[in-house]
């Protein structure tokens, strides 16, 4: 398959960017985002370079797990704006090239959400099956998925003397996939969106969502994944699934739907992004690189999602015990920075203390290594969480716009905002956009350059991922190879400069490296090449053939 005749797989190659509308812009002055002020954004989303907007919940909602338990599937939450303003921001992206995928919450629904009220109502309620029930507390409980804050994963409903399953909060009661009329409500509601113009879904809680009720025959869970995407497709056939599966690779495989591709479009590559961290620990990228190698062989439609942080825990869940402390020690010394037994409610710039070199060297990886890099708002200028806002919420503070104390996210009072921004060294009197938008130096600049690199390198959605071969431990050399060239990356992961002896065998004696963001052109003498690297130094190339009628 050549590339030429893909780029319809928009996917593989786009940079996602993810936000709460809540914090990002607000426009009518009361302390939260909206749609309005997201529009008012789009111009400086495409400046930045992305090419989809990946949108977290904004349905109605009581908001008490941000927006992640909704009570109507196909609402706007007033507090953010109106359908017309949520087609605003739709038309405003699409003009700029953005597309824009939203979350798909439908493992549960709010607590009050209408089917709830009424399922609750009597045992005989027609509602009563859009849920899991159980007569008696099962013997198997386990804590949620979040211990220390839900003991249990079945609730007394006291009207009705009966149990109901939730695998996250007891305000967010998980829905039974095994009644056909659930699945065709879960259906609909993405008809409706991609109606509304959406190029697809981020998928949350995928595992949860496909799982059998208990007692239930349901088949193949995976047909149900399969089922989704046939329809998905018949709908548009430029929709992806974006899904969230925090399970071993082998199993990532199955959610992908195997070698067939036909379940999941993307899946985060959480274990990717767990050997990374694991790798900055340990100054030395050899956990990566073997996390890389483990990646299983996917459809050349699927795509793996690469990402250093999102809303939620940094979780490290499938490091073993002694790795995770290591990362631990290392990013979270304070208990206070953990959650869960297993996460990091930090942002990276604190993780990494602040240190400029090692910072930008991260975000050069997450847009270099093979797949599609995912941003969360905030990154590309550094912003840092506000430690005093407990649990996961430290990380979801405003948009930092400019310096001023509510950073230009809002003209409200302080006191009157969605969530306070950071009051340290992180504050927008110090991290903000527009002291770093003319500032050559600065991180947005430096992300703005890596994704106008990265989108002009289709070999790093695309191409055959390859550890090259050195003589520096410390240092991750890989190219991603394809049939329109050849991308070389350096990564220094420890703290001294250092020189490597890269070996490209492979490559024409006429060859030359091309430095992607740099003035160099080195040849490629006989496939050898000597690469200077400084402290945490990157280096991005392409394998430049005479005649290539490439850029740079
Ligand atoms: C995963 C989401 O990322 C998280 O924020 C949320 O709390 C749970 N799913 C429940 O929807």
């Amino acid at each position: 398959m050549r590339i030429t005749d893909t780029s319809d797989l928009w996917w593989k190659t786009a940079v996602v960017y993810c936000l709460d509308v809540e914090t990002f812009l607000d426009d009518n002055g009361d302390g939260v985002g909206d749609f309005a002020g997201l529009a008012r954004r789009i111009d400086y989303l495409a400046d930045l370079g992305i090419t989809c907007l990946w949108l977290m919940p904004f349905s109605p909602s009581p908001d008490r797990d941000d927006g992640y338990d909704v009570t109507d599937f196909y609402g706007v939450d007033p507090r953010l704006g109106t359908h017309g303003d949520f087609v605003e921001v739709m038309r405003t992206a699409r003009d700029r090239g953005i597309r824009v995928i939203v979350d798909l919450v439908v493992n549960h629904t709010s607590d009050r959400h209408p089917w709830f009220l009424e399922a609750r109502k009597s045992v005989d309620n027609p509602y009563r099956d859009y849920y899991v029930w159980s007569k008696t507390k099962p013997k198997n409980d386990a804590p949620t998925v979040f211990p220390g804050e839900e003991s249990s994963m079945w609730e007394l409903d006291e009207k009705t003397g009966e149990y109901f399953l939730h695998s996250f909060y007891r305000h967010q009661p998980d829905v039974n996939i095994a009644n056909p009329k659930v699945r065709n409500e879960i259906a609909k509601a993405i008809g409706f969106w991609l109606q509304m113009g959406v190029s697809g879904f981020r998928v949350d809680a995928v595992p949860f969502l496909i799982e059998a009720p208990k007692d239930t025959e349901i088949g193949d869970p995976h047909e149900f994944l399969r089922d989704i995407r046939r329809f998905l497709q018949r709908r548009s056939s430029e929709a992806v699934l974006l899904g969230e599966v925090n399970l071993p690779y082998r199993q990532q495989f199955d959610y992908f739907g195997g070698a067939a591709g036909s379940e999941l479009t993307m899946q985060f590559d959480f274990i990717g992004m767990q050997s990374l961290y694991l790798s900055l620990a340990r100054r030395d990228p050899t956990a990566l690189i073997r996390a890389l190698r483990q990646r299983p062989e996917i459809a050349p439609e699927s795509q793996w999602a690469n990402f250093v942080r999102n809303h939620d825990e940094l979780t490290l869940d499938k490091l073993t015990e002694k790795q995770r402390n290591e990362v631990f020690e290392a990013f979270a010394p304070d208990e206070s920075q953990r959650i869960y037994g297993r996460g990091i409610t930090r942002r990276v710039p604190p993780m990494l203390e602040g240190d400029p070199r090692r910072i930008r060297m991260v975000y050069s990886l997450l847009f270099s290594l093979p797949g599609t890099p995912v941003l969360f708002y905030g990154e590309e200028i550094g912003m840092g969480e506000n430690a005093d806002i407990p649990g996961r919420s430290s990380v979801r503070t405003p948009m930092q716009w400019d310096a001023t104390p509510t950073g230009g996210f809002s003209s409200a009072r302080s006191s009157r905002l969605v969530a306070q921004p950071p009051g340290d060294g992180y504050a927008p009197e110090h991290v903000n956009v527009v002291a770093q938008r003319d500032d050559p130096d600065s991180l947005l600049q430096h992300v703005q350059r890596l994704i106008a690199r990265y989108r002009a390198s289709a070999e790093i959605g695309w191409g055959e991922f390859e550890v090259l071969e050195h003589d520096q431990k410390a240092v991750l050399a890989h190219s991603m190879r394809s049939d329109i060239g050849r991308f070389v990356a350096l990564h220094n992961f420890a703290e001294r400069p250092m020189n490597v002896q890269l070996r490209l065998d492979d490559e024409a004696e006429d060859a030359n490296l091309v430095d992607l963001l740099g003035p160099e052109r080195m040849p490629l003498d006989g496939g050898h090449v000597s690469v200077e690297l400084g402290a945490y130094g990157y280096r991005w190339f392409r394998v430049s053939r005479p005649g290539d009628g490439r850029l740079g």
